[in-house]
């Protein structure tokens, strides 16, 4: 498999949309990706297309009835499962460039320090859904609670990004043992968009130069 597999994970309003499509624009021509692979940009949930049907059930916000928590940790399971089969792994034989607006991190973060489902759980519904299949590069941006919400306050908000700022602190710190765990890149992401694209671009460049 050539292809390399990058994700980028964070609490809603952490700027990864920014970033993935910085990252978009600027991979092609930046001598790192051999000229017959392409580059795919994706996002869980949603990325395949029953997914989006799926991500559309999970986040609707219209809601008296949200899914149970184990549920809930499903519905994101089969996103990925189907996310995997349909996108991420063709594209990866075919030694393409695959980035990820969040992966199984994500669900460790949110499932498993938001909802309190144990983390061995996960790990063992990971294990049957991605197949030993690990990223090549993790991106965690890193921003305080305090800072997500400031961000988010004139957008509408989705049922996870609802929870408050109680959840947002256990997914924030469930986030920072899994990076540190996981050897996963930190970026400090209160710095401005632009020294946080030149920090991710400088960490590729370092790691999968020709
Ligand atoms: P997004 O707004 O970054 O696309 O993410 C959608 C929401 O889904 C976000 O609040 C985080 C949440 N989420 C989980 O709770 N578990 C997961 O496994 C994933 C991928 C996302």
């Amino acid at each position: 498999m050539e292809g390399k597999f990058i994700v980028i994970e964070g609490i809603d309003g952490c700027g990864k949309t920014t970033q993935i499509n910085k990252l978009f624009n600027w991979l092609p021509n930046s001598g790192l990706i051999n000229k017959k692979s392409k580059l795919i940009k994706t996002r869980e949930p949603g990325g395949s297309l029953l997914g989006k049907e799926i991500r559309e059930m999970i986040l609707q916000n219209n809601t008296n009835n949200p899914p149970a928590n184990l549920t809930e940790l499903l519905l994101y399971s089969a996103d990925r499962a189907e996310h995997l089969s349909k996108i991420i792994l063709p594209n990866l034989e075919e030694g393409n460039w695959v980035i990820c607006d969040r992966f199984t991190g994500s669900t460790l973060a949110y499932q498993g320090y938001g909802r309190d489902i144990p983390i061995n759980t996960i790990k063992k519904l990971e294990n049957i859904v991605c197949q030993g299949l690990i990223p090549d590069i993790t991106f965690f941006l890193e921003i305080s609670p305090q800072e997500s919400i400031i961000r988010r306050q004139n957008k509408v908000p989705d049922r996870i990004e609802s929870e408050g700022i109680n959840f947002l602190t256990k997914v924030n710190n469930g986030f920072k043992s899994i990076a540190l765990e996981n050897n996963w890149e930190i970026i400090p992401a209160s710095l401005d968009f632009e020294s946080i694209s030149n920090l991710i671009k400088d960490i590729l460049i370092n790691k999968f130069s020709l």
